[in-house]
Order: structure tokens, then sequence, then C-alpha cells
């Protein structure tokens, strides 16, 4: 009897040392914590934890028993760890470790160069002496954590939230390549450590700032720059709403050869509707294979930042809410949800997305193509979805007329940038089973296009 249980054992210590969050169950009946359930899918399923609150016993009970990744919610901050330049603090920090090796969870490091939470030497530092500073912070923490950390983010919203570029900050004034110098930095301190970009504001797909980010990660990945994870913080409320194209924004990402993590999620909301979106945000996760984990900002809603929008798992009392059992029955439910996320109720911002526009009945061996267009003055974004007819496509080809011109195109290469445009698949997303999808776009300059577009095999 001893021997089955024996190779179990080390097959499981066989996928820990690989990184796997698999764990094997011995039934295949639904797990019942939020954790062991995510494991079940080859995922993690973490918390953000303020460490005075460890003492709390409902607070700690939940974490010991829910969460198995933890993320110091303010503790490994900047100011946190190096409050005089070169004296490091990780006192505190450590009780994260030491409380996730108790308990069997990882750690997520959060984070090493960001705009905020800087103390005040480093508000005062400015050109080769900042950037100095910021690589000796990376080195140092990075080292001290060696070994114990899953994934840090090196750095965090570097991003501007309206105009597509660069947020200004006084590490981004010591030249545009501060981000790629952190990260090089990161990964000779820690080369096991996953190595992640973390930003908010970053969910709809069609946002300027979410495709500014995406072109940071492709251009890292074609020029070598070390870069392993994109965050997404996705906290959602009425002004940055979940999005009907966040399942879109984590295929794309993860597209580009990096993990995608949701790394601070909270929905301000109540009741069905806000349980409704969990249960969403959850099975868009599970869709996507390198979507590999998922980490909510608190634990009950008097821990949140947002207190006052009641954004989390559990209430103040630490009972689960129905957004609690819409995650967990989420998690229990199967790597691939039949139906696709439900739309936001609210139209995001800059621009509501148009009517898809279908191109025409399919026959067998064919394809159609639909597009979704968000324009603004002076540029637009068109994601165009290709679904295979009653067999399966081996390639195809999309033309669709832009009156504008193409600045950028991903999940496909284009024959041109203006007037007839074709568009074709690349390597990875040619094949398509028959009545399946697959989804590239397109960015540009000027009028969007508006035409119905031809799809072909190929
Ligand atoms: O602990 C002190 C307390 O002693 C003091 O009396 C009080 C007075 O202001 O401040 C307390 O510290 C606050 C700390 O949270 C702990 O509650 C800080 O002022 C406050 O600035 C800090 O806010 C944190 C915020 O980051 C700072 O930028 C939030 O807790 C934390 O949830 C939030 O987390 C960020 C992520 O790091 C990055 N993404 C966005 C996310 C939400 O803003």
């Amino acid at each position: 009897m001893t021997r089955p249980r024996t190779v179990l054992v080390a097959l499981a210590a066989g996928l820990v040392a690989a990184g796997s969050f698999l764990v094997l169950s011995p039934s295949a009946s639904a797990a019942s914590t939020l954790g062991a359930a995510a494991a079940e899918k080859g995922r993690y399923f973490g918390t953000a934890v303020a460490i005075n609150k460890l003492s709390d016993s409902t607070y700690s009970s939940i974490l010991n028993r829910e969460f198995n990744m933890l993320t110091a919610e303010n503790e490994m901050k900047i100011d946190a760890l190096e409050p005089q330049q070169n004296q490091f603090n990780f006192t505190t920090a450590d009780r994260l470790i030491t409380r996730a090796n108790e308990i069997g969870a990882k750690v997520r490091g959060h984070t090493l160069a960001w705009h905020s939470q800087q103390p005040g030497w480093m508000q005062n530092l400015s050109g080769t002496a900042l950037r100095n500073a910021m690589k000796n912070h990376i080195t140092q923490v990075m080292t001290h954590y060696k070994g114990k950390i899953y994934a840090w983010d090196v750095v965090n919203e570097a991003f501007d939230d309206s105009n597509g570029g660069r947020r200004d900050s006084n590490l981004q004034r010591t030249g545009n390549d501060w981000i790629e110098d952190a990260f090089r930095t990161a990964r000779t301190a820690d080369p096991a450590a996953k190595l992640c970009y973390n930003d908010y504001n970053t969910d709809n797909w069609s946002w300027a700032k979410t495709q500014a980010v995406y072109n940071m990660v492709r251009d890292f990945k074609a020029r070598g720059v070390p870069i392993d994870c994109v965050g997404l913080q996705s906290h959602f409320n009425s002004g940055s709403p979940y999005p009907s194209n966040y399942r879109t924004t984590l295929e794309n990402f993860a597209a580009l050869g990096v993990d995608v993590q949701i790394t601070e999620l909270d929905i301000e909301g109540s009741g069905t509707t806000q349980a409704t979106t969990y249960g969403n945000v959850v099975k868009d996760c599970l869709a996507v294979a390198r979507c590999n984990g998922i980490t909510v900002w608190g634990i009950r809603d008097t821990d949140s930042w947002r207190a006052s929008g009641t954004p989390l798992l559990f209430d103040g009392s630490g009972n689960p809410k129905p957004a609690y059992n819409a995650v967990l029955s989420a998690l229990n439910g199967g790597t691939t949800p039949s139906s696709p996320s439900s739309p936001s109720p609210s139209s995001p911002s800059p621009s509501s997305p148009s009517s898809p526009s279908p191109s025409g009945p399919t026959t067998p061996g064919s394809c159609s193509a639909t597009t979704s267009v968000n324009a603004w003055t002076g540029g637009f974004v068109t994601t165009v979805k290709v679904t295979a007819g009653s067999s399966a496509l081996t390639g195809w080809r999309v033309s669709v007329t832009v009156p504008g011109a193409v600045t950028n195109t991903w999940n496909a290469s284009a024959s041109g940038t203006s007037g007839a445009v074709t568009f074709s698949n690349v390597s990875y997303n040619g094949r398509v089973a028959a009545g399946q999808s697959t989804e590239f776009g397109f960015q540009g300059t000027g009028t969007a296009p508006s035409g119905t577009p031809t799809c072909a095999a190929a």
C-alpha cells in the first residue's frame, strides 16, 4: 500500500521542483479552498497580506486556509526595505516568508522599482545617482530573498494613464532604458525568480495604456531583455470596469511568450453582480494556459485599500461572500469554459466598441471574420476574430480596407499599412479547428476601417 503513495509523493515533488502548482488529488471531487482548487488547475490563488494583521486570528485563519501565494501589501516596497540609503530593514517583510513557509505558500515580491512609496532620500536623487541607487536596491533586496520569491514585480506602474507613453517620474527622467536596466539587474541578482512588469488599467485590450505595455513587452522579447511575466493588477470599479475583452488581453500578452498573472484583483460592488464578475475573471484566466495565478488585493472587505467599495471575497466578519462562492465554483469548473465571459455592463472608455460586422456565412474549408473597432480622434484599434467554417483551417488571410495607416499589428502579419491590406496568420495561429476562432489586431492612425473584411483559407 505504501508504494503508490511513494510514487505520488515523488511525482508531486517533481512538479513542485518544476515550478508547477498542480497538486495530485486522490479524487476528482471539487476542492474546498481557493488555493487547493487553483492548484488542481495548475495555478495558484493568492492574497495581499498586511503583515501587522497576522496576529488577527480571523484574518490569519482565512489566510492559512485559503491562499497559496502571498504578496506583502506594503512591506516589500522601497520605503519599507531601504528607509535610509543602503541601510536595509528586512525584519517585518521576513515574517511573510516565515508564514509562507509554515503554510506551504509561495511569495510574490512587490515591488523593486516604482515612482511611488520611495523613501525621502530616493525622491531627492536624480540622474546617475538615482539609476545606481535603483540597481543597488534591486540587487540587495533580491540577494536577501534569493530562492525565496516565486516572482518579483521588478517594475511597477511605469506607464501614463492617458497618452500611451511613459509616466513622468524621477526614474523615467534617468533615461528611457531604466526599465530594461532594472530587469537585467534583477536577472543577475536572482536568476531563478520570475521577473514581472506590473501595472493597472492594462486590462482592456483597446486602451492605449494596454497597447503601450504590450509593445514594450514585445520589444523586450525581441531584443532579449529578460522578462518572464506581466502582472495585470485588475482593480475593477465603475471608472475602470471589467472589460468584455479581458480574455483577449490575457491571450495576447501570453502569446508574446510570457506568463500572465492577475496580481491585485478587487472588484467593487456586491451580491450577484460582483460574484458574476469575479467568476468571469477566473474563467478568463483558466481559459489562457499561461495565466498561471490570481491574487486578490486583501482578504476581508474591511482590509481593502478601497474598503467602502466592498471589493473582496470575505465580509468584515470573515464570512465568505457570494463572490467567494463564484470564484471557488469557477476554479472547480474546468479549464475550458464553454461560454465566453459576459460583457461588462458599462461601456469602457475611451470609446465603445462597434458592433461586430460579419463577413458572411461559412462554407466547408472557408472562414469568416468579424471586426470590433475602437476609434478616437486620430487613431483606432481594430480587433479581428477569424472563425473556421465546418473544416479546420491550416492558414488564413483576412483582407481589410484601411483608410488610415496601420502602425502596429499583433498575432498576424500585414501586407501593407494602408488601402487594401491583407493580414495573414503567423506561425502559431494558422491552425484553427472547425468552428473555433482565433484573434488578431492592429492599431493605426487616422480613420478606422469600417467595411466588411473578407476571410480566405490559405
Ligand atoms: O500604517 C500607517 C499608519 O500608521 C498611519 O497612521 C497612516 C496615516 O496615513 O498611514 C498608514 O500607512 C498607509 C498604508 O497604506 C497602510 O495602510 C499609507 O499611508 C498608505 O499610503 C498605504 O497605502 C497603500 C498604497 O498602495 C500606497 O501606494 C495601500 O495600503 C496599498 O493597498 C496600495 O497598494 C497599491 C499597490 O502597491 C500597487 N498597485 C495599486 C495598489 C492600490 O493603490
